[in-house]
């Protein structure tokens, strides 16, 4: 595969968000700018910097985000590497879960809580509005029509562009469109693990961006020895490179938000969509996995 292409991610194809918002297909996931259990700074701010920037460079120009990565680290090193922001650059971020400590993660979706979290991703970003605003999680204690409704109200009063969900069945987002305009989802999804399959399908048919998480199992699908290491060598790739690969190829709705907090990483990641894999090819990786 050739590296060589100063703008690799031009290379992902062209979507829509909500019609009308476009962005390359191949973004990148700031969760990793964290601390461990995305808790607190990471270990080497300046890298974190760097990746932002280079990611940027390669042409990536649609970064997801959410006020808990730290809380609010990932978004403040977003705010301090790439403010003010190049024209096009879409940040998604994401509101709806409390942290009270490393790996602790809990359902909030009272309307003032995402209203509270709303003004203060604004402020922490820079922004006077957020072109993607995500519920992180729906709240079971809540009803459903009083988030999204709170969104629909930050949408009117001009501080969200659209709104999205994120780990929802096909019913969830139906629902949800019955309160407000939703333009994307973001599941768990990858190579290793389709159990979104359903929500994806839904996603094509409607013109829903998917925005895949954990598109390499956190490292799992991209290790050494992994699964994809023998395969990647017949393709002249990296295993992360043909992980994504198959995301891209999977749907032209599929949006992979590789995370990572190296430079070197960002680089082989977003050089993967330049690797178009055919039909067979994507057939074959789909029964090899
Ligand atoms: N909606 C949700 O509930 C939800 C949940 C989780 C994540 N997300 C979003 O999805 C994004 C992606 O998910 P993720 O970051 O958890 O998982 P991921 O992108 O599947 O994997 C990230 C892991 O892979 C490693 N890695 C990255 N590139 C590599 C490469 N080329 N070779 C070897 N290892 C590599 C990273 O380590 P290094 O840092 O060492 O590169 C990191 O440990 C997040 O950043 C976040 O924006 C959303």
């Amino acid at each position: 595969m050739t590296q060589n292409i100063a703008r690799p991610a031009d290379a992902s194809g062209i979507f829509r968000l909500g019609g009308d918002l476009p962005i390359h297909r191949l973004g990148y996931g700031a969760m990793q700018l964290t601390g461990p259990g995305v808790w607190g700074p990471p270990e080497d701010p300046e890298e974190a910097v760097r990746v932002l920037r280079r990611a940027v460079e390669l042409g990536v120009d649609f970064i997801d985000t959410a006020d808990s990565y730290g809380p609010f680290v990932s978004e403040q090193l977003i705010h301090k590497a790439l403010h003010p922001y190049p024209a096009g650059l879409v940040i998604a971020t994401k509101g709806g879960l409390s942290r009270s400590g490393p790996d602790d993660w809990r359902p909030l979706g009272r309307p003032e809580y995402l209203r509270q979290q709303t003004e203060l991703s604004l402020r922490h970003l820079g922004l006077e509005r957020i072109d993607l605003y995500q519920l992180h999680r729906i709240d079971p204690q809540v009803p459903l029509a009083d988030q999204i409704g709170e969104l629909r109200l930050l949408q009117q009063e001009g501080k969200i562009r659209h709104i999205g969900l994120s780990e929802v069945t096909v019913e969830q987002i139906e629902e949800a469109r019955t309160i407000a305009d939703i333009v994307s989802v973001q599941n768990l999804y990858n190579l290793a693990n389709r159990n979104a399959e359903d929500v994806l399908d839904y996603a094509e048919r409607e013109n829903l961006g998917f925005i895949p998480w954990f598109p390499m199992a956190t490292g799992q699908l991209a290790r050494p020895g992994g699964p994809l290491d023998t395969l990647a060598k017949t393709y002249d790739a990296s295993p992360s490179q043909l992980a994504l690969a198959w995301l891209l190829h999977r749907s032209p709705v599929t949006l992979p938000i590789p995370g990572t907090s190296r430079v070197s990483h960002v680089e082989e990641n977003t050089h993967a969509a330049q690797f178009t894999l055919s039909d067979t090819e994507f057939q074959a990786l789909s029964q090899a996995v």
